[in-house]
C-alpha cells in the first residue's frame, strides 16, 4: 500500500494554501444572479446570498428591489412581514421601509427618526436572469455583466432549472472546468468512454479560463443523439468550450454534427448551457441552469426530452459535490489534495478566485479607519413617543 510520504502531503498543503476553497472570503466586487427573475413578484422573496440576508420584490411598477432582509429595529427578518403596494411593513413593530431601504413610518411614534434604513442593492434584469451586485456600489457597473445574448434570442429554445447546492461554489466551478469527470460521473447520462481521452486545449486569460475538447469521432449518447437525429452515428463530432466567465457565471458551448459529411453541407447543432453560481454560504450555492439549443425550436418534445435528460446529469453533479462536501468538512485540518496535471486549469482558476478575494480583503483593510485611541459611545438613535 502506498500512502502518499509526509513530504507529498506537506507540498500538496502548500499548494492548497494558494487556492480558493471553502474557507476562503467571498468575492463581493461581482455580478451574480440573485434569481430567476419570474421568481420575483409581488411578494417577499427570502434569500441568502454571499452569506447576507436578503428579501427581494417588485414594485407595482415591475421594477425589482433587493435589500437586506433585517429590520433596524429589533433584527425581525423583513421577509416574514408584509409587501404594502411598494413598501415593506416590518411584523414585528410594523416599520415601513420604501423601495429605497430608507424607514418612513414607526406606528409606535408619531414622528419617523430620519435616516434610518436598510441597505438595497443593485439590480440589472437580462433575459430570464437577475443579477445582483453586492459589492461597493461606486463599482456597480452594468456593462461588466456577461452577455449571453442566446438567453433571449427567439432563435433559441430554452429551458432552466435551480439547485440548493449544498457544496461551495468553489467545487462546483472546478467541477465544471474538469471535464474528465463526464465519463465517469456522468457515464449513464452524457459522458462516454471516449470522452476522457479526447484531446483538449486550454485557455488561460486574466479572469478567463476555457477547455476544448474535440470528441471525434464518437458515437453520441441518446441525449445528445436523438434531438439531433445523430443517433447510431459513428462518425459524430462532439466539440466542447468549457468557459468561466467570472466568479459568478460558466458558459459550456456544445457543437455537433457528423464528421463524415463535408463541412459546410452538414447540419450542425449548437447546445449552450449557462450555469449561474450565487454562493449563499460558504458551503452551499444557488445553482442556476439555463439550457438553450439553436435548433428544433418549437419542438416541445425535444425541450422536455433534453430537460429531463440533462437535468439527470447535473443531479449527478449536485450529489457528486454535496459527497465531496461532507467529506471535505469532516476532515478539517487533515485535509490535503493531490492535483494531477489534468487540473491545470482548475488551479489556475482557484488561484485566480483566492487572488480576487485577498484583494478585496486588503482593500478593505486599507480602507477601514484606524481604531479610535479611547472606544466612543455608540450613537443613539431615539424614536420620539407621541
Ligand atoms: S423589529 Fe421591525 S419594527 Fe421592530
Ligand atoms: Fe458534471
Amino acid at each position: 500500500m502506498t500512502q502518499p510520504s509526509q513530504e507529498i502531503i506537506r507540498g500538496a498543503r502548500a499548494a492548497m494554501s494558494r487556492l480558493a476553497d471553502r474557507n476562503t472570503p467571498f468575492i463581493f466586487n461581482e455580478w451574480y444572479v440573485a434569481a430567476f427573475s419570474d421568481e420575483v413578484g409581488r411578494s417577499l422573496l427570502k434569500r441568502t446570498l454571499l452569506g447576507k440576508r436578503l428579501v427581494l420584490f417588485r414594485t407595482g411598477e415591475g421594477k425589482p428591489v433587493a435589500m437586506d432582509d433585517r429590520c433596524v429595529h429589533r433584527s425581525y427578518p423583513l421577509s416574514a412581514g408584509q409587501l404594502d403596494g411598494d413598501t415593506v411593513v416590518c411584523g414585528y413593530h410594523g416599520l415601513r421601509y420604501d423601495q429605497n431601504g430608507d424607514c418612513i413610518e414607526a406606528p409606535a411614534v408619531a414622528k419617523c427618526p430620519k435616516n434610518i434604513g436598510v441597505r438595497t442593492y443593485p439590480l440589472a434584469e437580462r433575459g430570464p436572469v437577475l443579477w445582483i451586485w453586492m459589492g461597493d456600489p461606486a463599482l456597480a457597473d452594468e456593462s461588466a455583466i456577461a452577455a449571453l445574448p442566446w438567453m433571449q434570442d427567439s432563435a433559441w429554445a430554452g429551458a432552466k432549472g435551480y439547485y440548493d447546492l449544498k457544496s461551495s461554489y468553489v467545487y462546483l466551478h472546478e467541477n465544471l472546468l474538469d471535464t474528465s469527470h463526464l465519463s465517469y460521473m456522468h457515464a449513464n447520462t452524457i459522458g462516454s468512454p471516449d470522452y476522457v481521452k479526447a484531446p483538449t486545449t486550454s485557455e488561460i486569460g486574466e479572469g478567463r479560463f476555457a477547455l476544448v475538447r474535440t470528441v471525434s469521432p464518437t458515437k453520441l449518447p441518446p441525449v445528445w443523439a436523438k434531438p439531433t437525429g445523430l443517433e447510431g452515428v459513428p462518425t459524430a463530432s462532439r466539440i466542447v468550450r468549457n468557459e468561466f466567465l467570472s466568479p459568478a457565471l460558466y458558459e459550456v458551448t456544445t457543437r455537433l454534427y457528423d464528421s463524415a459529411l463535408p463541412e459546410g453541407d452538414r447540419p450542425e447543432f449548437l447546445i449552450k448551457v449557462a450555469h449561474m453560481a450565487s454562493p449563499a454560504t460558504h458551503n452551499s450555492t444557488h445553482y442556476f441552469i439555463y439550457l438553450g439549443r439553436d435548433f428544433a425550436q418549437d419542438d416541445a418534445a425535444a425541450t422536455q426530452f433534453m430537460a429531463t435528460n440533462f437535468f439527470k446529469a447535473f443531479d449527478e453533479d449536485v450529489a457528486g459535490l454535496s459527497l465531496l462536501e461532507e467529506v471535505i468538512a469532516e476532515q478539517g485540518d487533515e485535509l490535503y489534495e493531490i492535483s494531477i496535471a489534468s487540473d491545470a486549469l482548475g488551479v489556475a482558476m482557484r488561484r485566480y478566485l483566492k487572488g480576487r478575494a485577498d484583494q478585496e480583503a486588503s482593500a478593505q483593510a486599507s480602507a477601514a479607519p484606524a481604531p479610535a485611541a479611547t472606544a466612543g459611545r455608540a450613537p443613539v438613535v431615539m424614536m420620539q413617543q407621541s
